[in-house]
């Protein structure tokens, strides 16, 4: 595949879709197609599964399942989105992916990482974000900022212990593969954040040009 798949990553309330979008028109503006997609969803299909994801419900869910269906709406994501975007080389930005289920279902819910690498290869074959920035902040701030939105949903109605846990994930990963991920503190102001994007656009597009 030609075209460069990045993913952007944090616990709630990071700024990931307004930095998503920030990055995009940068790299528009050198000339690069991009892809904006999410997960979970990025299809109809897989959006449906989100709701399901994200609904709470009166039935609780099994840590299983959730990652059953985190995994299903991967699936068709890949398959109706990132795969021919990737092929026709263009540049796919993604909020959120597999890192988030390491981060949620291993480290929230405490699912083993044997199991969801597991599934990974199983739905991704050898497909890897070539790079990965992980939206870093107190997750006081990020929950904060997440219940000013309003209602909470399945993942934000966690509790402290929950989030502590997908935030150390998240930065043991990063940790492990610095040629992989790049740490951005988003708890500076937005206009810092996007100095840091800045910052990192000629690597991006280095990366681009393969
Ligand atoms: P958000 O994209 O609006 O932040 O919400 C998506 C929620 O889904 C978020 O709480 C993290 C959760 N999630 C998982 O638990 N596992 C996953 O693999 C993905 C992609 C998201």
């Amino acid at each position: 595949m030609s075209g460069l798949f990045i993913t952007l990553e944090g616990p709630e309330g990071a700024g990931k879709s307004t930095n998503r979008d920030y990055l995009a028109r940068k790299l528009e503006a050198q000339g690069l197609e991009v892809v904006l997609s999410r997960e979970p969803g990025g299809t109809p299909l897989a959006e449906r599964v989100r709701e399901l994801l994200l609904t709470p419900n009166a039935e609780p869910m099994a840590a299983d399942t959730e990652l059953l269906l985190v995994f299903a709406a991967r699936a068709q994501h890949i398959a109706q989105v990132i795969a021919p975007a990737l092929a026709r080389g263009c540049v796919v930005l993604c909020d959120r992916f597999t890192d988030a289920t390491y981060a949620y279902q291993g480290g929230g819910r405490g699912l083993s990482e044997a199991r969801i690498s597991q599934l990974e290869d199983f739905v991704q074959g050898d497909l890897r974000p070539d790079l990965t920035l992980v939206f870093d902040l107190p997750i006081e701030v990020g929950l904060s900022r997440a219940a000013a939105r309003g209602r909470l949903d399945r993942f934000e109605q966690e509790g402290s212990n929950f989030f502590n846990a997908v935030r150390q994930t998240y930065l043991k990963r990063a940790q492990a593969a610095p040629e992989r991920y790049r740490i951005v503190d988003a708890a500076q102001p937005l206009e810092q954040v996007q100095v840091a994007l800045d910052a990192l656009l000629p690597t991006i597009l280095e990366l681009s040009r393969g």
